[in-house]
């Protein structure tokens, strides 16, 4: 079973990509909101009721219903609002983090977590810290959406399709995001070989502010992306597929870091994040994944300390 811990804009669309996609037989949805949850497992099961997909979808109030879950994704906190940056919600999304670890730890000890409420990297360090699982088993959402991102913008450039594209976005989910389209390949060739420099800067930065461009264009964060992305890494957690996908993972050590989650390149696996990739960073990549890590760290500092032990 997978349960989704919040039943907004992303809870659901990552039940229905879930579902779509038959990654388990059985949804879990839970929420604070009286009726939320339930009205949306009620429409998703009338959804696979439709297309004929073998998946039931329960909604609840009640975190024991999380009890049997080998994944539990959380998407619960609040989302930022236009001209907010995700780093400004960090003290009140560390409250609910903080009660939801407390809950997860309680019905579902052995699960696998997923968290997208942000500032995620500093939301999953809270998360792990409260949970006392295992490294792999507490992961960070966005880098499978930073790096498809990236993916997207450049396929627009040189019409290559994006899933010939092997994208790379280190460090922070948010403003010191690091793409490096040097270090991105298509096919064994650097994606660097196929565009202008301008090209180049223009798709970096259209990557970084992707999630506040669609933000401020419909007032509302992201929701569809996150699903897709939260569905590849709970299908290869499933089917143990060593796939590698980009996520933020307590680094101990890797890349030089120790004690912080940020985004890199990870085998998923049936333990969660099983190994960290670690790429060969020159003097100038090194840099500048070094000011992403910062900016996490400095960011985590605006966290109430009873939430970081
Ligand atoms: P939303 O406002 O649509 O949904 C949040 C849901 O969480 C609400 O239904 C709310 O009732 C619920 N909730 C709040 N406290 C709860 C608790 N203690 N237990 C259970 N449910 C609780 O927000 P949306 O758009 O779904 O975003 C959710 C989070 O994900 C936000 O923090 C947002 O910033 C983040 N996000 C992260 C992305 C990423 O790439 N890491 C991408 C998009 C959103």
């Amino acid at each position: 079973m997978i349960t989704i811990i919040g039943a907004g804009r992303v809870g659901a669309s990552t039940a229905y990509s879930l579902l779509m996609n038959e990654v388990d037989t059985e949804i879990t949805l839970i929420d604070i909101v009286q009726g939320l949850p339930q009205g949306e497992a009620l429409d998703l099961n009338h959804a696979a009721a439709i297309l004929g997909k073998s998946v039931t979808v329960k909604g609840s109030n009640d975190y024991k219903d999380m009890e049997g879950s080998d994944i539990v994704i959380i998407t619960a906190g609040l989302a930022r609002k236009p001209g907010m940056t995700r780093e400004q919600l960090a003290a009140q999304n560390a409250e609910i983090v903080a009660g939801i670890a407390d809950q997860v730890r309680k019905y579902a000890p052995n699960s696998i977590v997923m968290l997208t409420t942000n500032p995620s990297d500093v939301m999953v360090y809270v998360l792990y810290k409260r949970l006392k699982f295992p490294r792999e088993r507490v992961i960070g959402f966005s880098g499978a959406l930073d790096t498809r991102r990236l993916a997207y913008y450049a396929s627009q450039i040189i019409g290559i399709s994006p899933s010939a594209i092997i994208p790379v976005v280190l460090g922070q989910h948010g403003e010191n995001m690091y793409p490096v389209p040097e270090a991105s390949m298509v096919y064994g060739k650097p994606l660097s070989e196929f565009l202008t420099k301008e090209q180049m800067d223009e798709i970096v930065k259209k990557t970084i502010q992707a999630g506040a461009d669609i933000t401020n264009l419909r007032k509302f964060s992201s929701n569809w992306g996150p699903g897709a992305g939260l569905t590849i890494m709970a299908d290869a957690i499933k089917k143990d597929r060593k796939t590698v996908i980009e996520a933020s993972v307590y680094l101990d050590g890797e890349y030089g870091v120790k004690d912080v989650f940020v985004e890199v390149p990870v085998v998923f696996g049936k333990r969660g994040a099983e190994k960290v990739i670690e790429l060969n960073l020159n003097a100038e990549q090194r840099r500048k994944f070094m000011e992403s890590v910062e900016a996490v760290k400095n960011n985590l500092k605006t966290v109430p300390p009873q939430y970081l032990q």
